[in-house]
């Protein structure tokens, strides 16, 4: 069986996605990214980001690790921002060097680096200098087709003092586009001497297990599949109607908790259209699930449901299709 991560998500990796993932079985959990330069704000946005009290929990009982991830254009702010992600309670802090989204990449951050490994070099080697925990990056294979690099760009990290990289196996201009060429992860693995992650592409749990015999790599990250089906971590493409009712209550709830009833019911809305997709778009047990604002009515209407039905109902199946993946893209395909 594959070691599984979460991948790292904007908007997604809060702790109460990482906390349902982690005892489903991902071995390590992926914080969405977070600015180097907001690492040392104290504002609410960023105390919501850096509330890893999820870890305590990872620390007593072996179960994950927290691996918090920052970018930035700075090495000295992301080597600061390192050190207090540390403090906050991270148990790995992960350098982005894969994102693609055109902001991110004007301001010489993230998938930038790729094109400029002397930086790259620096900023992980200071990191490692700045904390005492596992520094690990995420990169994609190069910034396009002509100019593939991901064998430099790991054996760079890993000359830097990198203990791990995941790699997303497409090119920056690629984005979510095309299909994620798993080759480079077996090229990677090949000159590596640190674990790769694979990463892109892994819809089902077949897809991991595939991942890993095709191309050796020690870890298998999942991002998008792991919205729809966080089971995956748990070597299942899905689960049965009370499960999945039982674990919607249980995140509007926490949801609400961690971000109020209001946005915690709106963000969780995103999960629960994956989880309950099998309904079809006429159900009206769908436009409730989607439409009611209510933490107490929502989860009244949940748990009637939950009551009705039998506990012995078969799994159905929540593997993505490349459509819905493409759909739930970050910053979109284009
Ligand atoms: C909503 C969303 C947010 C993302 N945020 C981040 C992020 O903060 N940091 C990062 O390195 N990658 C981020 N990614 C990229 C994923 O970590 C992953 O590399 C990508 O989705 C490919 O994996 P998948 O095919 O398993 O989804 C994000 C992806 C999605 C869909």
């Amino acid at each position: 069986m594959p070691v599984l991560a979460l991948a790292p998500m904007a908007g997604v990796g809060n702790w109460v996605f990482r906390l349902i993932c982690a005892r489903l079985g991902a071995r390590v959990v992926g914080v969405e990214f977070i600015n180097c330069r907001v690492v040392s704000q104290r504002s609410a946005r960023s105390e919501r980001l850096l509330d890893f009290s999820d870890a305590l929990i990872y620390e007593s009982t072996g179960l994950s690790l927290l691996a918090a991830q920052i970018y930035g254009n700075d090495i000295d702010l992301i080597a600061a921002g390192a050190s207090e992600l540390e403090q906050r309670g991270a148990q790995v802090v992960d350098i982005n060097f894969g994102c693609s989204v055109p902001l991110i990449l004007r301001k010489g951050s993230g998938a930038a680096y790729l094109k400029d490994l002397d930086l790259l070099y620096r900023a992980v080697h200071q990191t490692v200098e700045a904390v005492s925990v596992p520094v690990t990056i995420k990169t994609r294979v190069g910034w396009d087709e002509g100019s593939v690099n991901i064998v430099e760009v790991v054996k760079r990290a890993e000359d830097a003092g990198a203990q791990a990289v995941a790699i997303h196996a497409r090119t920056v201009v690629q984005k979510y586009r095309g299909e994620a060429n798993w080759d480079w992860i077996s090229r990677a693995v090949e000159h590596a001497g640190i674990p790769v992650f694979g990463n892109g592409d892994v819809y089902s749990y077949a897809d991991a297990t595939a991942m890993q015999s095709r191309t050796g790599c020690d870890g298998v990250m999942i991002g998008r599949a792991a919205m729809a089906n966080p089971w995956i971590f748990d070597a299942r493409d899905g689960a049965s109607l009370p499960e999945r009712i039982d674990l919607a209550v249980e995140l509007l709830n926490l949801m609400a908790r961690h971000k109020g009833e209001k946005v915690g019911v709106l963000e969780s809305r995103k999960h629960l259209a994956l989880y309950f997709k099998g309904l079809g778009r006429d159900s009206e047990m769908r436009r409730l699930i989607l439409t009611t604002r209510s933490l107490g009515e929502l989860v009244d209407i949940l748990r009637e449901w939950r009551d009705d039905l039998e506990d012995d109902l078969p799994e159905a199946d929540l593997t993505l299709s490349r459509e819905e993946a493409g759909g739930l893209a970050w910053g979109g395909t284009g």
